[in-house]
């Protein structure tokens, strides 16, 4: 088999609520792995949940709950959050499983065994709520530490670090010579600021299992547990591992008794994270797999973080956007349209109910769902339904779209894709209105002009959802239902100019995204 397009998320904490930000990410990665597949790559899209740690521990005990227990409850939750979502993922890792902390150990051993490791006493001051041990520089002006890091004490012992320290050179380098390995580039050159400015520490990867049980043993020295982001981050790789990719398996050789199969998927073309994870994934990630001998990934893709009306959410707030809530009021694609068409990959975005109503009302119900009712209900109206005699009126105007929206969507540029598709809309509804199909009904004689401008309009719509099923997949195969098509192609290329057949008929017709003008909520 070749390799495949291999996309990430990153895993969220499993004690957390789902929440805007998630989904966001969540979409964001789903639509670029739907653009991969029209493309015609093979594609795999990993998601799922960050399961050990203090917190989760913490959490457990309180409700005096076994910690597995705990987490298998809340994992149901998390997997029926990414159903809603209507993630088109293929693989869904639990820190907890047995696949995973099998590579986390073989990992651990080959670093051990190669001298990246070592014991060393450690003394610090220790955040248990972020699960850190805080630095001087932590502090604030005051001598104390910020109330965010709750509850935070000294704490000396014995502990496993990793010599990061000694690849800081060799990142610098790597970082310098692959632009594309951090992208947006501001965040690439943050990372190289750091990296240029600051010494390296040496990580501290284990945690003694006489405070902090619920986390993978250190395989040779079983009195410690692994540091909880050293195992989160590598679960990008156990999956490849586990599957038997040989990429995978060969630098852990004589580490993890495992079969290679013609699994494909290692190196990773993309772990989509948000910014305040940048470091875990642009300086940590790349120097672990560097020790232990195995490929980098192509590309770590940074988002930026939702806001809610200008304020940070948060529970005490109680500000916090449920995506849950607005799919089941507005509809899954009214929600993935939002979050990908407000923001820029990169960019900082604030929700706000109004302008979340406001690209309903404007672009999904007046825009796309507007063209495709009226194109279609005339259809049906003057020509019973059925597609008349082909006609290229927009063709050149929709082929030279639909070329930039692939070419966009294969850049990863989703807002710019979706802008394009909207500029595609507003034309046909132009058209609708410049040739006044509703007049030409009248005139007899303008029976084949009518029979053309019907075509254009009922085959731009099924372009239109050729090019917008990655991103509103439902709507896309609702639109092809009211075409009377089965279900859309599932290739990109299918957005060329006369895919539909005259003497089709089409089938029921429905608003896709019914007005809102009288909602009671609003
Ligand atoms: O950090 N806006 O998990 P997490 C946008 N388990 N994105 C947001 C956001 C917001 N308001 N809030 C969170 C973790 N995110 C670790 C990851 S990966 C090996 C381990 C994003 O549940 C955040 O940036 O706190 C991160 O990418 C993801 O949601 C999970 O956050
Ligand atoms: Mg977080």
């Amino acid at each position: 088999m070749c390799k495949r397009f291999y996309i990430t998320t990153a895993i969220d904490y499993v004690n957390g609520q789902p929440h805007l930000g998630h989904a966001y990410e969540k979409v964001i990665t789903d639509v670029i792995a739907r653009a991969q597949r029209a493309l015609g790559r093979e594609t795999f899209f990993l998601t799922g949940l960050d399961e050990h740690g203090q917190k989760v521990q913490q959490a457990a005990q309180a409700e005096g709950r076994d910690p597995q227990a705990y987490c298998d409850e809340l994992a149901a939750v998390w997997q029926s959050f990414a159903v809603k979502l209507g993630l088109a993922h293929n693989d869904f890792i639990r820190t907890t499983q047995a696949r995973h902390k099998t590579v986390v150990q073989a990992m651990l051993t080959k670093l051990r065994d190669q001298g990246e490791l070592y014991k060393a006493p450690y003394r610090g001051w220790y955040s248990w709520k972020e699960e850190t041990f805080l630095t001087d520089k932590d502090r604030q002006p005051d001598g104390t530490f910020d109330p965010v890091w709750g509850s935070v004490t000294e704490l000396v012992e014995d502990n496993w670090f990793f010599r990061m320290s000694r690849h800081q050179r060799w990142l610098i380098e790597y970082l310098e010579a692959h632009p594309a390995f951090v992208q947006p580039d501001y965040r690439r050159n943050e990372v190289l600021g750091f990296l240029r400015h600051e010494t390296l520490a040496d990580l501290c990867i284990s945690r003694p299992a006489a405070r902090l049980s619920w986390g993978i043993p250190i395989p040779f020295a079983p009195e410690w547990v692994n540091y909880v982001w050293f195992d989160a981050l590598t679960n990008y790789y156990s999956v490849p591992a586990a599957a038997g990719d040989p990429v995978a398996l060969e630098p852990l050789r004589g580490y993890l008794d495992l079969p290679a199969t013609d699994c494909r998927l290692w190196p990773a073309d993309i772990h989509v994270i948000g910014k305040d994870i940048l470091k875990f994934h642009a300086v940590y990630w790349p120097i672990m797999l560097h020790a232990v001998g195995a490929p980098l990934p192509q590309q770590v893709l940074v988002h930026g973080w939702w806001q809610k009306d200008d304020e940070k959410m948060s529970k005490s707030i109680g500000n916090v956007v449920e995506p849950g809530a607005v799919i089941d009021a507005w509809g899954l694609d009214a929600f993935r349209y939002y979050v990908v068409r407000e923001l820029d990959i990169g960019s900082d975005g604030n929700w706000t109910d109004a302008g979340f109503a406001a690209r309903y009302d404007a672009e999904l119900a007046n825009g796309l769902g507007n063209l495709v009712h009226r194109s279609l209900s005339m259809l049906k109206r003057y020509r019973g339904g059925i597609v008349p005699p082909r006609s290229d009126a927009l063709a050149g105007e929709v082929h030279a779209a639909a070329e930039t929206i692939t070419a966009l969507l294969s850049q990863g540029r989703l807002q710019a894709g979706l802008k394009t598709i909207w500029n595609l809309i507003s034309r046909a509804n132009q058209y609708v209105d410049h040739t006044a199909p509703f007049k030409l009904a009248k005139d007899p004689s303008q029976a084949s002009r009518l029979d053309a401008v019907l075509y254009t309009l009922a085959e731009t719509c099924r372009v239109l959802g050729v090019l917008l099923l990655p991103y509103l997949p439902d709507t896309a195969h609702k639109l092809f239902g009211q075409l009377g098509l089965a279900h859309p192609p599932d290739r990109i290329a299918a957005a060329a100019w006369g895919g539909l057949s005259p003497g089709q008929a089409l089938g029921d017709i429905t608003p896709l995204f019914p007005r809102r003008e009288v909602r009671a909520d609003r």
